[in-house]
């Protein structure tokens, strides 16, 4: 059977960067001893009220199709929160709900990019913008961060990664795996080389709530900017919604129009009884949002304090979200060869981060996804292998 030029750019090094996640998955379920601390999934309950709207909304019978753009009212919601946050004016218009982040950015890409485009991408990156931009028929052009292992974006480079065929940067802020939040001039940096070669902008925002160190700007805020800005977030990690798949785009009003479209055509609408849960979440993200900050923050502190003792391994303390860079390359060991060693001989299973991108290699992604006891005893377990591997105490 023959398939579609495409599938070829669906597979690829991200695919299989998993496996170590799903051994340490099948060794928990098989009763094993382990820790996994490689996907970021948070491991809270999504907080009881969102759970009675939603069950209300199916005990009312609210089971039926819904508007492919989203509820009126959660688009209103969504687009009230985004002004809150970087005082732009939008309306309900500039808003399409999707099915959490990740289908945002596909269907955003799907009407921005096509083949022969090219879209940078500031690496290391989350690992599905590749196959999401190859997607399209466009090519994923890598920027590197900067090498002086603070992984900032390095805006010369961006610059001189485009060409006449580029078309967008796709940039992640805050960034997984790297927790970087983009400052104010490194945001109008990029804006810049937007602005003067008329390039889309991707803004993947979905951990724009979870910053705990400095302060949270969209780049969608800067002049110039709105026109050419798609917005993508969700509830997925701010809300420990991630099961729930509820997310949105913010873009001008042509291109929700588009990708309404597309929906029409694929998603065909997010169940009602989830948008009507998303409705109750964002009304509560105040209060949700600041216990995950202080939660992530402690758990944080916990595990790098206790990677800080390790012989061989160096902490890049995050400014947001639920992972922390470890930098292996002292130990001699490759960062693949790190995680399957630890994951042997202590059960913790953690990813490489060569995974998101070449300037991330040398390095794990460890995740704050499980509570301060057993991060502690991962912590210990952690250090225990290095010790092991450097023969140092
Ligand atoms: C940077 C980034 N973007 C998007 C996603 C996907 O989020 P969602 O669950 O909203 O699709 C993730 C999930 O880990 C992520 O880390």
């Amino acid at each position: 059977m023959r398939f579609a030029s495409r599938v070829e750019s669906l597979g690829g090094g991200s695919v299989t960067a998993w496996d170590i996640h799903n051994a340490g998955k099948d060794a928990q379920a098989r009763g094993e001893d382990v820790i996994v601390l490689s996907v970021g999934d948070p491991d809270f309950s999504t907080s009881a009220p969102i759970i009675d709207a939603a069950v209300a909304a199916l005990r009312s019978g609210d089971t039926h199709y819904t508007t492919v753009a989203g509820r009126l009212a959660l688009r209103k919601a969504v687009a009230h929160q985004q002004t809150r946050r970087t005082g732009q004016v939008l309306d309900e218009d500039n808003v399409l709900i999707v099915a959490g982040t990740q289908n945002g950015l596909f269907s955003s890409c799907q009407c921005l990019f096509g083949p022969g485009d090219e879209v940078i991408v500031v690496e290391p990156a989350y690992l599905t913008y590749e196959a999401t931009i190859g997607a399209t028929g466009a090519t994923m052009v890598r920027a590197a961060a900067t090498a002086d292992g603070l992984f900032r974006p390095d805006i010369a480079a961006i610059e001189k990664a485009v060409t006449s065929k580029t078309r967008g940067i796709l940039i992640a802020n805050p960034c997984n795996p790297t927790g970087v939040v983009l400052s104010p001039s490194e945001l109008e940096g990029i804006a810049d080389i937007a602005r003067r070669h008329d390039l889309w902008v991707v803004s993947d925002e979905v951990y724009a709530d979870l910053v705990f160190d400095g302060q949270f700007s969209s780049i969608a805020a800067l002049p110039g900017m709105a026109e050419r800005t798609v917005v993508v977030g969700s509830l997925s990690k701010s809300h420990a919604m991630t099961g729930w798949r509820i997310g949105w785009i913010i873009a001008p009003k042509e291109l929700i129009t588009h990708a309404d479209n597309l929906a029409l055509c694929s998603l065909y609408g997010i169940a009602g009884f989830i948008q009507e849960a998303a409705l109750c979440g964002i009304a509560q993200t105040e209060e949700i949002t600041r216990e995950m900050r202080e939660i992530y923050l402690k758990r944080c502190q916990v595990l790098c304090d206790h990677i800080d003792h390790a012989p061989g391994l160096k902490c890049l303390r995050p400014a947001s979200g639920m992972f922390a860079l470890v930098d292996v390359r002292e130990t001699g060991l490759t960062a693949h060869e790190f995680a399957w060693g630890l994951f042997k001989a202590e059960g913790v299973s953690v990813l490489d981060a060569s995974a998101f991108g070449p300037s991330a290699s040398g390095y794990v992604r460890v995740a704050f996804t499980v509570g301060e006891d057993q991060l502690a005893e991962a912590g210990r377990r952690i250090v225990r292998y290095a010790i092991s591997l450097t023969g140092q105490a």
